[in-house]
């Protein structure tokens, strides 16, 4: 066998002692990593504001959840028979498929009290850890579910008959099944009557496993090895039928997806790497080498980075695969967050399972050697392995060579697949970046759905979870990534532990978190009360039904295909124009002078921006000191003559390169005056409001979907129907007339004219504050560049106070991280005490640039360009084609 060559051993020597330059080269790029995530994510990145948000009250779902039963977090569907089985602490339910709430059937399982002693004895917790939490559900046959539980730290199964619902007390030892921690990651699926786990298999949770058990064989399992698996957090295995119709007699795979502690970067601290790992359906152990050991166990990175920031989502939580009639297309879709939490993002990559499949078959294997007496090191194995390829299902050839079954492979074959599990080559993500990042969310689970739009093109639909119980849900298109929706499903601020879509028209979704079982829909199309509401949804389930004027879910609509709208790009100007709201419908606000006014706007789109109008003007920020946007509409203080008018709240929202403009809601305000002085003062406003109503005619306001309002209103001959009583005033109004009688209007008029004294006020006040300012600057009271004013002024023989001068210097010298952070509010003070938001942040990302710059790691622990190239083949290679 060759082994590693000394050629190999100078190169990575000379990675090694890699000079200086690139260490703080890295330490750049990270801080540039964080510097450019802040500018691309929020700018021009893949990233996704969810358009529209519906909390828990605002839509119709269905829950299910008993007294005193908690963590709901095992779900299986079966379509067939129209239930979906839920596995909870000591409890499973079978549950109405298309109504959660109705429960068909419930088995209680509770660990018997000697069990529970001996659970005690252990050191485990009575309350928590001592009871049978069920995480194993899984068909075996028509009439029979094979359930295993935690039992008390001792992983227990059992064959749950559905007839009766009851277990038929064949109880198995579930070591290896099932883990034995309720709280420790796990992962199975059953192919073909045999159960497939991710877990550990010993109490303390420290022995790593990935399994296979079969009524007719004993288990089969991995390596107890760091290379084999190094604390793995398992996420989700599944089985891809790569047998099917093979040319060449392939087998069936089995796919298990995890987080790993890396053995191939070194990293000050624990490094963790996303994995996909995968083991052959037919494999039966070495005859003398790998002994009811896997033959075909081989792993491999999973990348997900931005690769242009060089920044990497290294912790995978979930992954659906979405199948496809052949395997070639199937797609695999993983959620992924950085193992930097506080960074808040989180991204969704997909695979292409042609290219895994590449990997696994013709991908170079990675190779343990020992530098320096004891440290080891993982490099690339650069000679041939041996035949047939290690860690490689038995195909035809194999079997015209006399091995028919893993047991015939030679010696050598299992011994360097057992040495060398971890292949080099790394599974890329389509596209060589994530599908979708999304901004402060920690996502949980995934699930994708194809979905066929009106117009016939198909779309994956990608739903994700979070983990304060939120569901987002995405929608690939050509080349972008659009963000629906957002759905509060759990009442709670908890994690949503398991997330399963239904195939059966795709109707709902079903979420387990601790508390509960939630059933949702997977689109809310009647809640888009317009066309263009509906068009600019852009909801591949949507489309705007021109004869009923109802936004309807395509797939449960009867209605006639060619009499709905839909525009995936958001097109709505394909929407039938529409008569706009008319002025003289908007209600009326009375709102006593120096009274506050409140204009409720509610626009649905979290991307539109909305705009006031007062008498068509448009009304900014900045150019009242009265005014304050907020999110739900506009509040006005101590509102004046010059308030008075037609307000007009517009919401303009992008899609499809164009500008949709609408008004969503109007109002007109007038000033309620004493009766003594209204006939006097109404006059003036109303002639404005005429005025400007005239010029708004004239001039055409926002061009846009709907134009604007041409009935001018006449303010003098308001429909009474139209006057609505001050429902709109906030409370504080109403509650103190006190304060509102003490401002009398006339006082206003009079302030008017004594305009000249009010500014001789304010003058001496400004020179005061200036006196006070030039004070305390000369004291030192104020920070940096007022000190440096000073001794410019006061000449350069006066130095900064002694104190001062030894805080920059302490500022220069300080490296560690820690004395860093401690550093700030210093800095904070130097750059007299405005630190904005992004700053802020970008302090956090000195800081960890820092404690980079200060690993040991003398590699980049990700070399992201060199990952995303092709892996150079520099030596020759048998296996290479
Ligand atoms: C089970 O649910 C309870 C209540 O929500 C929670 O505190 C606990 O952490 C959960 N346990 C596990 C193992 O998920
Ligand atoms: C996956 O890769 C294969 C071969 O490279 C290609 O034909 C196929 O279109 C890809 N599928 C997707 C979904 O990108
Ligand atoms: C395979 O086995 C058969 C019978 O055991 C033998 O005749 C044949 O030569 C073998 N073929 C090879 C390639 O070893
Ligand atoms: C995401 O999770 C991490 C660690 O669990 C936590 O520190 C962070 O605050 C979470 N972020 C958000 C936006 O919830
Ligand atoms: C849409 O409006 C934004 C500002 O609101 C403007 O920057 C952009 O150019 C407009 N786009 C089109 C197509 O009119």
């Amino acid at each position: 066998m060759n082994q590693f060559s000394p050629l190999d051993a100078m190169a990575f020597k000379g990675n090694l002692t890699l000079p200086k330059v690139p260490e703080s080269n890295m330490a750049l790029s990270v801080l540039g990593v964080f510097l450019g995530l802040l500018l691309e994510v929020s700018t021009h990145g893949p990233s996704s504001v969810p358009r529209s948000s519906w909390k828990q009250d605002d839509v119709d779902l269905l829950e299910f959840w008993e007294p005193d039963v908690f963590n709901y977090t095992t779900l299986l569907l079966n379509e067939d028979r129209g239930v979906l089985y839920v596995g909870a602490r000591e409890a499973v339910y079978e549950l109405n498929i298309s109504n959660i709430s109705i429960k068909n059937n419930q088995l209680l399982w509770k660990v018997p009290d000697s069990d529970m002693s001996m659970c005690i004895l252990k050191g485990k917790s009575k309350e928590t850890d001592c009871r049978n939490y069920i995480r194993v559900l899984q068909v075996l046959d028509e009439e029979h579910l094979y359930v295993c539980g935690t039992h008390a730290f001792q992983p227990l199964c059992d064959y749950l008959s559905l007839q009766d619902f009851r277990l038929l007390e064949k109880a198995e030892d579930g070591r290896g099944k099932c883990s034995y921690d309720p709280a420790q990651s796990f992962t199975t699926v059953m192919v073909d009557g045999e159960l497939y786990s991710g877990t550990a298999y010993n109490f303390l949770g420290s022995e790593p496993i990935i399994s296979r058990s079969s009524p007719s064989q004993s288990l089969l399992r991995t390596e107890y090895s760091t290379s084999w698996l190094n604390e793995p957090s398992f996420v989700f295995a599944d089985v891809i039928r790569e047998g099917q119709d093979s040319p060449d007699g392939d087998d069936d795979k089995i796919y298990y997806f995890f987080t790993e502690v890396s053995v191939e970067y070194e990293f000050f601290g624990k490094l963790l790497i996303p994995r996909i790992a995968r083991v052959c359906k037919g494999d039966l152990g070495g005859q003398r080498t790998l002994q009811k050991k896997w033959t075909s166990f081989l792993k491999a990175k999973l990348v997900c980075s931005m690769p242009e920031l060089n920044f990497v989502f290294n912790v995978v939580h979930d992954v659906f695969i979405l199948k496809a009639p052949h395997w070639r297309d199937t797609v695999i879709y993983g959620v992924f967050t950085s193992q930097w939490g506080n960074v808040g993002l989180s991204a969704v990559c997909a695979y292409n399972m042609s290219s895994v499949h590449e990997v696994f078959s013709r991908g170079k294997y990675m190779q343990k050697v020992t530098v320096e007496q004891s440290h080891t090191k993982w490099v690339r194995f650069n000679g041939a392995p041996p035949s047939p390829r290690p860690g490689a299902c038995i195909n035809n050839m194999n079997r015209q060579q006399n091995m028919s079954s893993s047991l015939h492979l030679p010696d050598k074959t299992l011994q360097f697949v057992r040495d060398h599990p971890l292949l080099e080559d790394p599974v890329l993500p389509i596209g060589n970046g994530p599908r979708l990042i999304t901004k402060d969310v920690n996502y949980t689970q995934i699930a994708v759905q194809r979905v066929q739009a009106l117009d016939n093109s198909i779309h994956h639909v990608i739903f994700t979870a979070t983990d304060k119980g939120f569901l987002h849900k995405s929608v690939v298109l050509e080349n972008e990534v659009h963000t629906v929706e957002e759905v509060q499903l759990l009442k709670n601020s908890e994690p949503i532990k398991t997330l399963l879509l239904s195939t059966d028209q795709a109707q709902f979704l079903y979420a387990g978190s601790d508390s509960g079982v939630v059933q949702s829909p997977t689109a809310f199309c009647q809640k888009y009360g317009s066309c263009v509401d509906c068009v600019l949804a852009r909801d591949p389930y949507c489309a705007w039904y021109t004869q009923s004027k109802a936004c309807v879910n395509i797939f449960q609509s009867k209605a006639d295909p060619r009499k709905m709208i839909q525009n995936l790009k958001g097109d709505a100007g394909i929407c039938p124009p529409v008569s706009p709201l008319a002025v003289k419908d908007y209600p009326l606000l009375l709102v006593k002078p120096g009274a506050s006014a409140d204009l409720p706007c509610r626009v649905q789109s979290n991307r539109a921006q909305v705009l006031w109008k007062l008498n068509n003007q448009l009304l900014s920020d900045s150019s009242s000191r009265l005014l304050l946007m907020s999110e739900s509409g506009l509040l006005l203080y101590s509102v004046t003559m010059e308030d008075a008018g037609r307000y007009e709240c517009w919401s303009v929202e992008s899609a499809a390169g164009q500008n949709f403009s609408r008004v969503v809601s109007g109002y007109i305000l007038r000033l309620d005056l004493p009766e003594s002085k209204s006939a006097q003062l109404t006059r003036e406003p109303t002639t404005t409001s005429e005025g400007n109503s005239v010029n708004n005619n004239n001039s055409p306001v926002t061009p846009g979907l709907t134009s604007a309002p041409t009935d001018a209103p006449s303010l003098t001959t308001p429909p009474t129907s139209a006057i609505k009583p001050k429902s709109n005033i906030p409370p504080e109004v109403s509650n103190s007339p006190a304060r509102t009688e003490t401002i009398d209007p006339s006082a206003k008029y009079i302030q008017h004219d004594n305009s000249a004294a009010l500014l001789a006020l304010f003058l001496l006040f400004f020179l005061l504050f200036l006196a006070a300012l030039l004070y305390n600057c000369y004291m030192q009271y104020l920070p940096a560049p007022c000190l440096r004013l000073r001794s410019a002024l006061l000449g350069s023989s006066k130095k900064p106070q002694a104190e001062y001068a030894a805080c920059e210097a302490g500022l220069m010298e300080k490296t560690d991280p820690a004395n860093q952070i401690a550093a700030h509010p210093l800095r904070a003070l130097r750059d007299t005490g405005y630190e904005t938001e992004p700053e802020a942040e970008l302090g956090n990302g000195a800081v960890r640039s820092n404690s980079f710059d200060e690993s040991p790691c003398k590699d980049r622990p990700f070399d992201i360009d060199c990952a995303s190239q092709p892996i150079e083949f520099a030596d020759a290679d048998a296996d290479a084609p």
